[in-house]
């Protein structure tokens, strides 16, 4: 089967936003690109983050992705060149995997001559990644408030009513979700839950309203920031020096080690003192990116043939 060669450009995310564990996700504007081309035979090769140490052979995450969106439709994939493109860093609580898994899934679906609709792939890449709040963000854009009726994800999107920066602090070493997972409590207080349950609903209406000085207290979390702030030293510095420079807040990016801050117009000073605090009280070197909400999700986009 010949086809014209495509990429699949899909955004990085940061999760639970403080308190919406695993329910609020935030698209942000820094891409991994799947670049799919015709070939005599499928084989798949990786640049950036992953190069060297991520497998290339059927145990990639993309090419298993392939076979499972290719089973779900019933239908065999043509041989395919791939090459990832990825920029968004692994096991940091970025949304790398996430992204991996939406970008193959939308490849999948063209190749197969789109058989599943947006909401299956929600479905399908859901299922394989565990959670939605990375999931639902990576495919649709914006912040994204999403939980479960049953097996099937629900999401609604929210386009932010004004313009923020996310000022992220990307510690060197890697943290597994599962790893994250594992510190916490099985049931906590009452409090905690209900003080949680609030602050959700903040967040998600400052995105809504664009009154982001909600964000002063709502990024305020006791389910999971309490148990997981041990695994990433130098936790609380960072946290107060985004603030104490001008940041409305800041958070665990997604299940860490990434940190994460809001800011509506000094997201140099706010990036330049969570280094500092980091330098001085973290683990290791690290690095500041400052991104923007990122408002389409996922993108199809032809490639030149070559
Ligand atoms: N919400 C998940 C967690 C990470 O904090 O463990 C993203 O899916």
């Amino acid at each position: 089967m010949s086809f014209e060669p495509f990429r699949v450009r899909v955004p990085a995310t940061t999760a639970n936003l403080g308190a919406g564990f695993d329910c609020l996700g935030l698209a942000l504007t820094l891409y991994n690109d799947l670049e799919v081309h015709p070939s005599g035979m499928t084989k798949l090769a990786i640049e950036g983050e992953g190069a060297g140490s991520l497998p290339t052979d059927e145990s990639n995450l993309v090419l298993m992705t392939f076979q499972k969106a290719s089973q779900l439709a019933g239908e065999d994939l043509p041989p395919i060149r791939v090459l990832c493109r990825n920029r968004i860093p692994l096991a940091r609580g970025m949304g790398s995997s996430a992204a991996v898994l939406v970008s193959a899934a939308i490849a999948a679906n063209r190749l197969l001559g789109e058989p599943l609709t947006k909401h299956q792939i929600l479905q399908l890449v859901v299922n394989e990644e565990g959670h939605s709040d990375n999931v639902a963000p990576a495919l649709l854009g914006g912040l994204v408030v999403s939980g479960l009726r049953g097996e099937e994800p629900v999401t609604h999107q929210i386009i932010p009513g004004r313009e923020l920066k996310i000022v992220l602090l990307v510690p060197e070493f890697h943290l597994e979700t599962s790893k994250a997972r594992q510190v916490m409590p099985s049931s906590v207080p009452l409090t905690d839950a209900v003080a949680n349950i609030q602050n959700t609903a903040l967040t998600a209406l400052a995105f809504a309203s664009g009154d982001y000085s909600l964000l002063e207290s709502s990024l305020d979390d006791r389910l999971h920031q309490p148990y997981r702030k041990v695994l990433v030293p130098g936790f609380d510095a960072v946290l107060a020096a985004a603030k104490a420079a001008g940041a409305y807040g800041a958070a665990l990016s997604g299940a860490g080690p990434t940190l994460v801050a809001f800011s509506l117009d000094r997201p140099e000073a706010v990036a330049k003192a969570m280094e500092a605090a980091y330098t001085k009280e973290g683990d290791g070197s690290c690095k500041t990116l400052i991104l923007d909400v990122d408002k389409e999700g996922a993108v199809v986009e032809e490639l030149d043939s070559q």
